[in-house]
């Protein structure tokens, strides 16, 4: 587990202060995949390069498997680094080194203490790049290079693995390509991942819970479900217009409801009970990681609506007046 309290990080130029991370809280659990959303600038690499000990906070201490991270002693610096993986949005690759030798290389830093060509040979498969091991990444596509990047991250079977904005330069299709290989991953590995990143598609894909950030502080800290069906911070409320039904006419209500209750006829009971009309405005699904959420943006017109919005209710479809 990764425990960072009260961090905070700050920087002086000519003798301004800039406070790039404020007062920052967060617990990171064992093979959980931890989204970190937000826009450019709101601290989210200024935090990573903490966690993984490339900076040093201004205040505050970080916590890993209950060994306090100081800085001022390379052992618990190699210590850390060894449990810790890193993919980066450029890849970060040794451009005269092939693909072979880019996975070979953690290993001999950290001295790998068994067979090396058995731990690349094994890496190249679960990655998908063994016809590529001796090509060199310029003749590589972005996806394929982020593969080997992947491979060289997990090589020395790190515990966690920090992601900083790794599909932010590929194409849709590439994106969810490596999102797909990194959720296998985590099925087989069980790595705890932290990905960062400012596409809220992103984490909508791969993601159990997502800390939002905004102007260096933590904003919001949220299961990926609320983030979509009950987001609190302006932040998160920006982030979602794009997946949100615009409207500013009268009466209209953002129903929610999952796979658990999606084959009920819990609708159709509800207008014949309390006599109500349904305008359908406008519906979609959600797909997240572990679950499908439907929107359903209706108008509500009878006497009875108040009764039938707390029947939906008791019959576990959220139900939000809607505005926007
Ligand atoms: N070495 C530095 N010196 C001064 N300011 C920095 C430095 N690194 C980052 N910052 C500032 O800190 C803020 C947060 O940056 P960063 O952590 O890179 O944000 P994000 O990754 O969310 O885009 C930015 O305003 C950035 O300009
Ligand atoms: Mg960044």
């Amino acid at each position: 587990m990764i425990e960072l309290k009260a961090i905070s990080k700050n920087y002086t130029h000519n003798k301004q202060t800039f406070h790039a991370l404020s007062d920052v809280h967060l617990s990171i659990q064992d093979g959980e995949i931890l989204g970190i959303l937000g826009y450019s600038g709101a601290g989210k690499s200024t935090l990573v390069r903490i966690i993984n000990g490339l900076i040093e906070p201004t205040h505050g201490t970080v916590t890993i498997d209950g060994y306090v991270l100081d800085m001022q002693k390379q052992k618990a610096i190699d210590r850390m680094r060894h449990s810790i993986g890193m993919i980066f949005q450029h890849f970060n690759l040794v451009h005269a080194m092939t693909v072979y030798d880019n996975i070979k290389l953690p290993l001999d830093i950290a001295k790998y203490p068994s067979d090396k060509e058995t731990r690349i040979l094994e890496l190249l498969d679960l990655v998908g790049l063994t016809d590529k091991k001796n090509m060199y990444p310029k003749s590589l596509s972005g996806g394929e290079r982020q593969r080997v990047g992947i491979a060289r991250a997990l090589a020395n079977h790190p515990k966690v693995l920090l992601c900083d904005e790794a599909t932010s330069a590929l194409d849709q299709k590439t994106s969810n390509d490596i999102l797909n290989l990194l959720k296998i991953i985590h099925e087989k590995t069980k790595v705890t991942i932290v990905f960062i990143t400012h596409q809220i598609e992103v984490v909508k894909a791969l993601c159990d819970r997502v800390v939002v950030m905004d102007g260096g502080r933590i904003v919001e800290d949220t299961p990926i479900k609320e983030l979509f069906v009950n987001p609190k911070s302006e932040v998160s409320k920006s982030l979602l217009q794009a997946f949100k039904y615009e409207t500013t006419e009268p009466h209209v209500y953002e129903l929610v409801y999952n796979h658990k209750n999606s084959d009920d006829t819990i609708l159709s009971d509800c207008i014949k009970q309390f006599h109500i009309d349904v305008n359908i405005k406008y519906a979609k699904t959600l797909e997240l990681k572990s679950e499908t959420i439907g929107f359903l943006y209706v108008q509500f017109f009878g006497k009875q609506t108040d009764e039938a919005i707390a029947y939906l209710r008791a019959h576990q479809v959220e139900v939000n007046p809607y505005a926007i």
